[in-house]
């Protein structure tokens, strides 16, 4: 990853610009601190694939030791909700940036690299976007909105989840989009709106689309994994600015992996050039035993399972976890365990001890 260092002159041609373009920039300062963040230069040591987590700004404030163990683990973060619409845009025309530029100045002060997430989804979206009533209207506070939050990382962010989980659960097609504002809106022209303006905005960003239920056996899967790569594929006919996929594996303890669907969707990505990135990696216990040995050694073989598949046919460009330790997991949020005993889907437990999943981890960053 080449280091970037703004110049002064840089810093105030980007300040003038983001300003142009309606970054009410709620505090100067906050402005300051996010442009003169420089490039990090950690992620990718030792010719290992990256790792890095979700991360929850609150935590990273209040948290001392959760900070400590991010820092001592992560050569990549990634927000978990601070870049969202909701966060940045909880009333029309207003922009605000104090969460996400904490976690950007912490991560510029620890050399630890920041993926972007995300810009086009169906969820996240504030209350006031339901009001947006014309494709005019959703195309100008859709461009608006990344233009805005693009420009502003530009340099910082390398790589940014342009569309979220693009697809119904179960789609027919490429066109079974997932209903919202946009594609009420707009149709299926949200993905290129999305994705043309982010590489206009910063034509060195890494585009991804990001996905959920890549990797099982069964049909519903299958039906996902086709569908998304007929979507990817007209992307990329069209001459869509794109250069990844991104696996969430948000993986569930009971459902196998499917090795020959999940490694045939690699190969016809490879052909289509575009990276694979690992992006939201854990695994939902809430049916496992209770017996702790037993349950963590489970959710580290679930997950030995999905990155050998992966492994053997791609080298991903980064391994990501949805956060670093169950101190902090959405997992609960949808999938609390009956017997009431804590979730523990990620590679800290809750006291930050390393868990048998992150040695599964560090063996595929190195092997693959
Ligand atoms: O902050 C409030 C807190 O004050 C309140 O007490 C609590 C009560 O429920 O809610 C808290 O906010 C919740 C927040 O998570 C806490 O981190 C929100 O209600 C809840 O909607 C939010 O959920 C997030 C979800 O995306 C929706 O944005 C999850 O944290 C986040 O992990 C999840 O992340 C998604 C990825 O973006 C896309 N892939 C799937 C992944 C997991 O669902």
């Amino acid at each position: 990853m080449p280091e970037h260092v703004p110049s002064r002159r840089d810093f105030l041609a980007r300040a003038v610009s983001a300003a142009a373009l309606g970054a009410s920039g709620t505090a100067e300062l906050s402005l300051v601190s996010a442009f003169a963040t420089s490039r990090p230069a950690r992620a990718g040591a030792a010719g290992l694939i990256p790792y890095g987590s979700a991360v929850r700004a609150g935590a990273l404030e209040s948290d001392a030791s959760y900070r400590a163990a991010i820092i001592g683990n992560c050569e990549m973060i990634v927000a978990e909700g601070e870049m969202k619409w909701g966060d940045i845009r909880p009333t029309r025309g207003e922009y605000r940036f104090e969460k996400a530029d904490a976690i950007i100045d912490f991560a510029r002060q620890n050399r630890i690299e920041v993926r972007g997430h995300t810009l086009a989804w169906y969820g996240g979206l504030p209350a006031w976007t339901e009001d947006i009533s014309s494709p005019a209207e959703a195309e100008r506070e859709l461009v608006d909105h990344i233009r805005t939050v693009v420009s502003r990382y530009r340099g910082v962010i390398p790589s940014w989840d342009v569309v979220n989980e693009p697809l119904v659960d179960v789609p027919q097609d490429a066109t079974s989009l997932r209903p919202c504002v946009w594609t009420r809106q707009l149709g299926a022209a949200y993905l290129p709106i999305a994705l043309r303006t982010t590489a206009a905005v910063d034509p060195d960003a890494r585009l991804v689309v990001n996905e959920y239920d890549i990797e099982f056996k069964g049909a519903r899967f299958a039906a996902k994994r086709k569908a998304l790569l007929q979507l990817l594929r007209s992307l990329r006919e069209k001459d869509v600015p794109l250069h990844g996929v991104g696996l969430q594996a948000h993986l569930f303890a009971d459902r196998a992996i499917d090795r020959d669907g999940l490694q045939q969707f690699l190969l016809q990505i490879a052909e289509l050039k575009l990276d694979v990135l690992v992006t939201e990696l854990d695994v939902v216990d809430y049916e496992l035993p209770g017996k702790i040995s037993a349950r963590d050694a489970l959710v580290a073989e679930k997950a030995r399972e999905f990155l050998l598949a992966v492994s053997e046919v791609v080298r991903p460009k980064a391994i990501l976890t949805w956060g670093l330790s169950d101190r902090y997991t959405w997992v609960p949020i949808y999938f609390k365990r009956p017997d009431g005993m804590p979730n523990r889907p990620l590679p800290l437990d809750a006291e930050l001890k390393r868990k048998p999943l992150f040695d599964v981890i560090d063996e595929f960053r190195s092997k693959a």
